[in-house]
């Protein structure tokens, strides 16, 4: 560890995804240390039972902090697309059911939008931050379309199948730089650091 990396604060994001972590590592890694659950030591699923993207990130971020006592954050992303009343919305990693399977989740968006010309939809992140025993919530949007087929191979969810406003490429067409610069993760990620910054 050189002198540098010991004058970072360390931050847990309640996450073990590492798509996410790469995300908020590339925007927040300079000065803060950003711990993932894995290398926390925690083990198992955190629940995320509620009905909305909040309540699902602050009890990510609770059920941490009660268990570690940690500063952490925790995200919570829904996909909502305009022509499905706003599906999948909260129910975004189960939307083709309890495995939490990005294909089948996608298969089922492509099928339900099949001929439909209303394509809107938009990426929703909310992340929770419980610093020094008190709780801030951050959002990001990303708006775009829904593809009619899966385009790309990189990203992750439901990249391949998500084309951001003003771009000719799908999320998972981009390079990561890219869609960190104009998603919604980013955005939620920034406001939290010009919080932490302030
Ligand atoms: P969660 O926030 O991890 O609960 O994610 C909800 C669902 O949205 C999961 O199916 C994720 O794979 C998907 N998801 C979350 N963030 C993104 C993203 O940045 N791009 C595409 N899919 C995402």
């Amino acid at each position: 560890m050189n002198l540098l990396d010991m004058k970072k604060r360390s931050l847990v994001f309640a996450t073990n995804n590492k798509h996410k972590l790469a995300e908020a590592r590339e925007i927040l890694g300079e000065r803060y240390e950003i711990v993932s659950l894995e290398e926390l030591g925690h083990e198992g699923e955190i629940p995320e039972e509620q009905d909305t993207l909040e309540g699902n990130a602050l009890q990510k971020a609770r059920h941490v902090h009660e268990r570690f006592g940690t500063a952490c954050f925790a995200d919570d992303t829904g996909l909502e697309i305009a022509a499905l009343g706003n599906e999948p919305g909260v129910r975004s990693a189960r939307y083709a059911g309890e495995r939490c399977d990005p294909a089948a989740n996608m298969q089922k968006v492509l099928r339900l939008m099949r001929g439909v010309t209303r394509r809107e939809a938009r990426f929703r992140c909310v992340i929770a931050l419980i610093l020094e025993g008190k709780e801030h919530l951050f959002e990001g949007i990303t708006e775009g379309e829904i593809l009619e087929a899966e385009e790309g191979q990189g990203g992750f969810g439901y990249d391949p199948i998500f084309r951001p406003t003003g771009h000719d490429l799908s999320f998972a067409d981009m390079p990561p730089s890219l869609k960190n610069a104009i998603s919604h993760r980013g955005e939620a990620v920034r406001a939290l650091e010009r919080f932490l910054n302030q």
